[in-house]
């Protein structure tokens, strides 16, 4: 496609980070893992993830946007709560990918409000470089240097989504 102007994971590299990620979440955990996804670009990875994952796993899905003009205090309005209660129960959020690490970290604390026995990170992709507030992410499946990606669940104006790789979006689209 000529919209992308490099593929930085084909969808075989995909594939084997998920087996990977899996595995280690398979080994940290006993027992029942509630698995957060947070709409919509985390739908693609946490559906390959989650058959990697060899506990139970019970899914639910947030979907959240930042208030207009109030991006510094990555304060976030819930478009789309959670089903279950998570009080005692093991969460794991899954993320396409962390920038600012803004909405992670306010949500972290509305869940941790919540009273569940632990909360965890699992996110596709990270942009450490750009991090204004720290999360600790326990599941990473790789760090990518500042660049506008999208595929495999990420997108432009809602495009993209749907590629099965992932790339660089080339400056054309944009500018
Ligand atoms: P932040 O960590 O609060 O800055 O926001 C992270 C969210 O911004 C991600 O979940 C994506 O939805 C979106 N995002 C950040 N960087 C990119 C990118 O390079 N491509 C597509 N979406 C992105
Ligand atoms: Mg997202």
């Amino acid at each position: 496609m000529t919209d992308i102007k490099e593929i930085l994971f084909s969808e075989e590299e995909i594939r084997e980070k998920c087996i990977e990620l899996g595995k280690k979440i398979s080994s940290d955990y006993d027992g029942e893992i509630v698995v957060v996804g947070i709409l919509k670009g985390a739908v693609p990875f946490m559906a390959e993830l989650i058959k990697r994952i060899e506990n139970p796993v019970v899914m639910d899905f947030m979907d959240v946007s930042s208030y207009a003009g109030s991006t510094t205090s990555g304060e976030v309005r819930i478009l789309k709560d959670l089903e279950f209660r998570i009080e005692g129960r093991d969460v794991l959020i899954v993320e396409d990918i962390i920038d600012t690490g803004l909405t992670l970290s306010y949500l972290i604390e509305i869940l941790k409000k919540r009273g569940a026995k632990s909360i965890e990170i699992c996110t596709f992709l990270t942009k450490t470089a750009r991090r204004r507030k720290n999360v600790d992410v326990k599941y990473v499946g790789y760090e990518v240097e500042d660049y506008f990606v999208v595929g495999y669940g990420m997108d432009y104006n809602e495009k993209y989504r749907n590629l099965p790789y992932i790339g660089i979006l080339d400056e054309s689209v944009y500018k």
